[in-house]
């Protein structure tokens, strides 16, 4: 059954046709007419789970365990390592059995990359202390993502229906696990209210995976004709806001900035709004199931080689330079920010 689902949510990703709004476009950010730089001395490397990265980009958690995943982890992975950015692998709940298989999509990511590469673990929020350990092992990662997803959950008709518990499961998790822990959404963001508690369990790392990019009441409802949930499709918090109103609770945390990250001006947006790093997963697999490594490739060359442009055209001369840009936010992002 979580195969069958598995498949028909990437088939379904392709499906999708609502278009949601991260509000990412509602920032405004200063051209500089005197940059005081070379092209050529720009730096995009950060250090990100204690390994150097070359660019602030993680090929985000989507696949595992089913038959097409295989492939398009090895090929994501080949990318991870061409770029060296770090890459998240799908939930392995699919891989907690026996199933050497199943263990195979997982593994092949940490295979790819080898040693130096950043390769992140993946599970639901309420899985046991032994099933990220061993999630953690099967691929050496050097982090475990937690996901939260109550809105798919509560979409799916045999989805989970009871969220207790769950704060308490990560804050074990958080203090019981080697690794580092990062807490996502899977699209429909994490409020100033979630990232207080979630910082109070002792969580250093949020992926706000907002909302304007891939939408799992979408996907999820393609798979039924029993139930229209198109006026649900709008749900969410859109990525900018949530990526402000979690830098809001502290300049501390680790901040990911995901959900409907998909150009140059995306990019640099959510980093000067306060990401670390930045996320994608819908459209990088949109260009690897149309075109494969090479389509990747391109796509994420030409996106960074503008996002070298957008920096010199700020003055920035490097990631953290640009974290610390100024800002104006306009339209309803404005309206919005200031009721936080
Ligand atoms: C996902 N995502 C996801 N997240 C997660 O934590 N575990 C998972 O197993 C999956 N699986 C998955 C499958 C597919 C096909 C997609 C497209 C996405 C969610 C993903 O990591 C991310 O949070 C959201 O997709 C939002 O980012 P984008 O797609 O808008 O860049």
């Amino acid at each position: 059954m979580r195969k069958i689902r598995k498949r028909e949510h990437i088939e379904n990703y392709l499906r999708a046709t609502y278009k949601g709004d991260t509000l990412l476009g509602d920032v405004f950010l200063e051209h500089n007419a005197l940059p005081d730089l070379s092209f050529d001395e720009i730096d995009t490397k950060v250090t990100f789970l204690g390994k150097t990265v070359n660019y602030p980009i993680i090929i985000n958690a989507m696949t595992g365990g089913i038959d097409l995943s295989w492939e398009i982890n090895h090929e994501l992975a080949q990318v991870a390592k061409t770029f060296n950015i770090p890459m998240a692998v799908g939930s392995q709940t699919i891989a907690l059995c026996e199933d050497e298989e199943c263990k195979k999509s997982f593994k092949v990511v940490r295979e790819t990359v080898g040693q130096d590469g950043v390769v992140i673990a993946n599970l639901n929020a309420q899985a046991s202390l032994e099933d990220v350990n061993k999630a953690i092992e099967m691929i050496d990662a050097d982090a475990i993502q937690l996901h939260l997803n109550p809105a798919h959950e509560m979409v799916m008709l045999e989805g989970d229906r009871d969220f207790r518990g769950v704060l308490k499961n990560i804050e074990n998790i958080v203090k019981n696990v080697e690794k580092p822990v990062i807490v996502k959404e899977i699209g429909f963001g994490i409020s100033k209210e979630v990232a207080k508690k979630l910082i109070d369990a002792g969580v250093r790392y949020i992926d706000v995976s907002g909302a304007g990019g891939t939408n799992f009441i979408e996907i999820e409802n393609l798979r039924y004709n029993s139930i229209d949930l198109s006026d649900m499709y709008s749900w969410g918090i859109p990525t900018a806001l949530s990526i402000i109103e979690c830098r809001q609770v502290s300049r501390e945390i680790y901040l990911i900035a995901s959900g409907g990250i998909r150009t140059c001006m995306d990019i640099v947006k959510a980093l000067a709004l306060g990401g670390d790093m930045v996320g994608i997963s819908g459209e990088i697999l949109s260009y690897l199931l149309h075109g494969g490594y090479e389509n990747v490739k391109e796509y994420l060359e030409t996106t960074l080689y503008k996002m070298k442009i957008l920096m010199l055209l700020m003055g920035k001369r490097n990631i953290e330079e640009l974290k610390n840009s100024s800002y104006k936010l306009t339209g309803k992002l404005k309206e919005l920010a200031e009721q936080i």
